[in-house]
């Protein structure tokens, strides 16, 4: 796991977008594993700046995203295929048709499931999977307790991470309590895993991630098994390692 201590979420969006505009110059049919939430959005600025005024294409690369909430219908502003539509694929040029995200509406959720692990395994597997980090140590939505070979399936989210994303809603009854999440066995398939994370909210997990012991109490723990994980941070969220 390398960690990299940078001065801001904006530093930290253009070394990860450097990244990825390499894998693509690299690869132009890289798959790409999409989070949501703020982390990365620095990220997604920074590549659609690119593609508009340096012409960075995304033209044959597919997206999957990590998760998706269970219970708000299709189309609804905060699920996440709508998220990723808005901050990051309808800013560039990836093809609508190449964009992937777990169903979170599917009537068989288990069947869906399963059906996004065979559709991210038949596009070759994810070359970079951009990351945020909960409060509680999640990854995707994968809280404390998740099984570290868990694969794609219905997770019910922790009260720290509904009351943490409640500022997307108009208020906490609206945060469903459900959600789709790839698995940590699945995050942990991706080729090159970059993990983003900024402020002083965020330190204690990056410590317990990044200098406890591997354990489900804290998902992202798993990373330190990953032969190629870069965590980039700024110093807020570095401030308790030691
Ligand atoms: C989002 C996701 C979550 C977030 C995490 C941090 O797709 O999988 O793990 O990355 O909850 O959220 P933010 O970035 O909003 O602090």
């Amino acid at each position: 796991m390398e960690v990299i201590i940078l001065p801001s979420s904006k530093e930290i969006g253009a070394l990860a977008a450097d990244t990825i505009e390499d894998l693509v110059h690299n690869l132009p049919r890289a798959v790409l594993g999409l989070a949501t939430g703020s982390s990365p959005l620095p990220i997604y600025d920074e590549l659609a700046r690119r593609h508009d005024e340096s012409g960075l294409s995304f033209t044959q690369v597919h997206g999957f995203a990590l998760d998706e909430y269970v219970g708000l219908p299709a189309g609804h502003p905060e699920s996440y295929r709508e998220v990723i539509r808005r901050e990051f694929t309808n800013r560039v040029d990836v093809a609508p048709e190449n964009v992937h995200g777990p169903d979170g509406t599917a009537t068989d959720i288990a069947a869906a499931c399963l059906a996004y692990e065979e559709a991210i395994k038949a596009a070759g597997g994810v070359d970079l999977q951009i990351l945020g980090v909960g409060t509680n140590g999640h990854i995707g939505f994968n809280e404390p307790g998740s099984s570290l070979a868990s694969r794609t399936r219905i997770k019910t989210l922790a009260d720290q991470t509904r009351q943490d994303n409640a500022r997307f809603f108009d208020n906490i009854d609206q945060v469903p309590h459900h959600v789709v999440t790839q698995g940590l066995g699945t995050i942990m398939d991706a080729r090159h895993v970059v993990l983003v994370a900024y402020g002083a909210g965020k330190a204690q997990a990056v410590r317990d991630f990044v200098e406890g012991p591997v354990s489900a109490s804290c998902p992202a723990s798993v990373l330190q098994f990953h032969p190629h994980a870069t965590i980039l941070i700024d110093e807020a969220a570095a401030a308790k390692l030691t």
